[in-house]
């Protein structure tokens, strides 16, 4: 893979020290220790301690998540008592965040359901032989049929929705530690790489139930009064369950305009489960939800740059987006890769442009909205990611915006192609 742009999302929200004071929009690997929150190692996601400070410094009452990600924003205010809602278009992270969000339930129940599962699946003789490529490149035989037995075990439950999505979760959870290939989580599938320590998968089944159950048990004491959240399978562009002037605290943070291809990083566990019979399914089942920030997303857009740099929405980027775009057109000739950059930048403004309308319409006035944000340099063309933000929801009628740096980007990069400094931090919105 080219790493013309991409930063690993690995990176994103890295701890560091900035002017001595520690960067708590941190890693989504400081979750890993949390209770509920590590279920899932969702590496795109921020911090959870993070948001808690936010929600409490900003004191929030109603708070909104538009790239809702694995859930950290709404179970940091589920853990606050206070309303929150949050939307996600990628219908397999929605599946994760609505299973983490169901840690109210009783997890004497939870128990009992995943092992009657278990059983169900130990009893079963799996004669399958012909399993999906990239399926037969992660597991030996031996593991597949574990893990297809999980599957044709969890098809025939008929256990309540909730407790079917929650079991769904653990098979899931478990897909890349029983891969004894590279298959690091979150990230794209290496099968030419090993791992050195592979789980067994009745055993990461059970033991993942454990520590599932006792977090449900030690959360709901630690936290009796919890407000319930609710997690849309929508898109941030048209937000129909969220009422207008419902939010008055946005934390949020929308996927990068670096190549990163949130559809592409699922696509293990989406061919387990049948939702896709490869990469090419991907444009339908996934992308075409996002917003456009990877150049897989743009090849049907050769013929509408026009449109899409004519549209009022830009209007007030217009002169520097429409720069940037014939630099990036005439770069990406002299390229190998001939990446598709330059309509990759004008959708992701103009995709960006249309949240925060739909924002703007679910805002109170006088609400704080906070993007956790990072610029890039496709090509080595500078793209002021956080200028342009801040421009676009002014356009879009909020009074205010200023960018608080957290840290600099591309300074240890070894095998990029160019030098230009990068930051990443927060665009705080106002009005
Ligand atoms: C940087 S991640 C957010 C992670 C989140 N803060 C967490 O802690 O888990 C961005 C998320 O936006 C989602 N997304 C992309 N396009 C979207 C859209 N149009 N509407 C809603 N969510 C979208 C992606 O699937 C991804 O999960």
């Amino acid at each position: 893979m080219e790493n013309e742009v991409h930063e690993p999302q690995l990176e994103l929200f890295k701890t560091e020290k900035n002017n001595g004071k520690v960067d708590l929009t941190s890693t989504f690997a400081d979750n890993m220790k949390l209770p509920i929150h590590r279920w899932y190692r969702y590496t795109a996601g921020f911090s959870g301690p993070w948001v808690r400070e936010l929600i409490s410094t900003e004191n929030g009452q109603n708070v909104l998540d538009p790239f809702g990600g694995s859930g950290t924003v709404m179970l940091e205010s589920e853990f606050a008592g206070i309303n929150s809602i949050g939307i996600e278009a990628h219908p397999y992270v929605f599946r994760i965040a609505k299973a983490k969000l169901s840690w109210k339930i009783d997890p004497q129940e939870f128990k009992d359901s995943a092992r009657k599962l278990l059983s169900q699946a130990k009893e079963k003789n799996i004669t399958k032989s012909k399993y999906p490529k990239l399926i037969e490149q992660c597991y030996p035989k031996e593991i597949i049929e574990k893990l297809e037995a999980l599957k044709q075990a969890w098809f025939e439950s008929n256990d309540n929705t909730e407790l079917k999505e929650l079991n769904w979760f653990v098979i899931t959870s478990i897909l890349r530690t029983t891969s004894p290939v590279g298959t690091a989580q979150w990230q794209y599938i290496q099968p030419s790489k090993t791992k050195g320590r592979v789980l067994d998968a009745f055993l990461a089944f059970e033991a993942k139930v454990y520590d599932m159950a006792q977090d449900m048990q030690n959360m709901q004491r630690k936290y009796p009064n919890a407000s319930n959240s609710e997690v849309y399978m929508e898109d941030a562009r048209h937000m129909p369950s969220v009422p207008d002037a419902w939010a008055d605290l946005v934390i949020t943070s929308p996927p990068y305009a670096n190549n990163y291809d949130y559809a592409d990083a699922t696509r293990l566990e989406m061919t387990f489960w049948g939702d896709i019979e490869g990469w090419g399914d991907l444009q339908d089942k996934v992308r075409q939800f996002l917003v456009t920030a990877c150049t897989q997303h743009v090849t049907k857009l050769k013929d509408k740059a026009d449109e899409i740099l004519d549209s009022p929405l830009l209007t007030p980027i217009r002169a520097e987006i429409k720069a940037v775009f014939n630099e990036l057109a005439e770069t990406r000739l002299t390229r190998g890769g001939k990446k598709n950059y330059h309509l990759m930048i004008i959708a992701y403004f103009n995709d960006l442009a249309k949240v925060f309308h739909e924002l703007r319409r679910v805002t109170k006035s006088g609400c704080t909205v906070c993007f956790v944000v990072g610029d890039s340099a496709p090509y080595g063309v500078y793209v002021p990611v956080d200028k342009w933000l801040g421009e676009l929801a002014i356009s879009a009628g909020f009074d205010s915006y200023e960018f608080e740096k957290l840290r600099d980007r591309n300074t240890k990069w070894k095998n990029r192609k160019h030098r230009v400094p990068l930051h990443e931090g927060r665009l705080w919105i106002k009005g």
